[in-house]
């Protein structure tokens, strides 16, 4: 019995002395986005307008266009959902359709890809603003927390592209209520937020944040507005127009000035930035070449700048990926890509 207790005593002893002398760990600093920090770097945008939602059976993306992506050299896709339409009387998102989005996430992560989870309802949202007022705080409370316990490559934009009722004022107080909504189950997810007027860079300044650190603020951009959407049926008066070229010195020097306003914003108000959407419409006859051309200027200056982009989109318009051919944009690729 004494022999036990004696026993006992030295165990105790000496796993206490382990237990001190294993270094002392710090509490790991909670995570933080600052200006210049690029915690997506290439991307493209994905899934926004394939019928894999309504129906699996006619989808056009399928799992391994992940493998594909991934092996081009991208680290991101950008998924635009539109999820709206899978709610019901009382804006629960179809079980469904909830899990088709896992499985798209899934997917996109054994791939190897983060994923930046987009809500791409922004007209319906931004023309009628009771509606967006009950749709997409129903829409973040029942998707954020079936990630909550994902990695930091996950990420969340609350809106693509708010304009027209989401003003600035009525932008800044909704996307404050919807980030309170978000870090009820995802305290550190990086949250994606662009200004409002589908994004535009001249309203960043406008763009009032909440003191949160794990922000990830973005752009669009599509200027010359004239030259990205010559053709292009829903670009208003734009649509008629052909024939635009792009590529001259001050052609580029207006890229590089853009781009240097959102750096300097960026750097004042010490937050990251991501060009979340820019490309040249690719089925009103604009020559590739001149495409090719723009959609390389616009990335390397991006680049340049620290900002982490996405390309618009991988199929259906703007195309990088072909999916009757079954292959790359060749052209389109080498200028996101190099
Ligand atoms: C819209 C697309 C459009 C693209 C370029 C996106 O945000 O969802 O419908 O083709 O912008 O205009």
């Amino acid at each position: 019995m004494r022999l036990l207790r004696w026993l006992s005593a030295f165990l105790l002893v000496t796993l206490a002395a382990a237990a001190s002398a294993q270094p002392t760990s710090h509490p790991a600093a909670p995570p933080a986005l600052h200006a210049g920090d690029q915690p997506f770097h290439r991307g493209v945008n994905v899934l926004g307008y394939d019928p894999y939602w309504k129906d699996v059976a006619k989808r056009r993306f399928e799992w391994r266009h992940f493998r594909e992506i991934r092996a081009a050299g991208f680290d991101f896709v950008r998924l635009n959902l539109q999820a709206f339409k899978f709610m019901d009387a009382r804006n629960r998102l179809d079980p469904a359709w909830l899990a088709k989005l896992d499985d798209v996430v899934r997917h996109a992560q054994q791939a190897g890809l983060g994923v930046v989870i987009d809500e791409h309802d922004f007209d319906l949202c931004s023309n009628d603003l009771i509606m967006c007022r009950q749709k997409l705080p129903a829409f973040w409370q029942q998707v954020a927390p079936r990630f909550a316990n994902a990695p930091r490559n996950v990420a969340f934009e609350i809106l693509n592209e708010p304009h027209a009722q989401l003003d600035a004022a009525a932008w800044n107080g909704l996307f404050s209520q919807m980030l309170a909504v978000v870090r009820h189950t995802n305290p550190t997810r990086i949250v994606v937020v662009g200004p409002t007027s589908w994004n535009s860079l001249k309203e960043l300044p406008t763009l009032q944040l909440p003191a949160d650190r794990n922000l990830l603020v973005t752009f669009h951009y599509y200027e010359p507005f004239h030259f990205t959407h010559q053709g292009a049926s829903w670009a208003g008066d734009v649509k008629s127009l052909h024939g635009i070229t792009w590529g001259s010195v001050a052609d580029r020097a207006a890229v590089a000035a853009d781009f240097d306003q959102v750096a300097a914003w960026s750097r004042a108000n010490d937050r990251p930035i991501l060009l979340g959407e820019f490309g040249a419409y690719d089925k009103s006859g604009t020559p590739q070449d001149l495409r090719v051309a723009y959609t390389a200027a616009v990335r390397s200056e991006a680049e340049r700048r620290g900002f982490g982009w996405s390309y618009w989109q991988f199929e259906g318009d703007f195309i990088v990926w072909d999916m009757v051919k079954d292959r790359w944009v060749e052209p389109i690729l080498k200028a996101l890509i190099p």
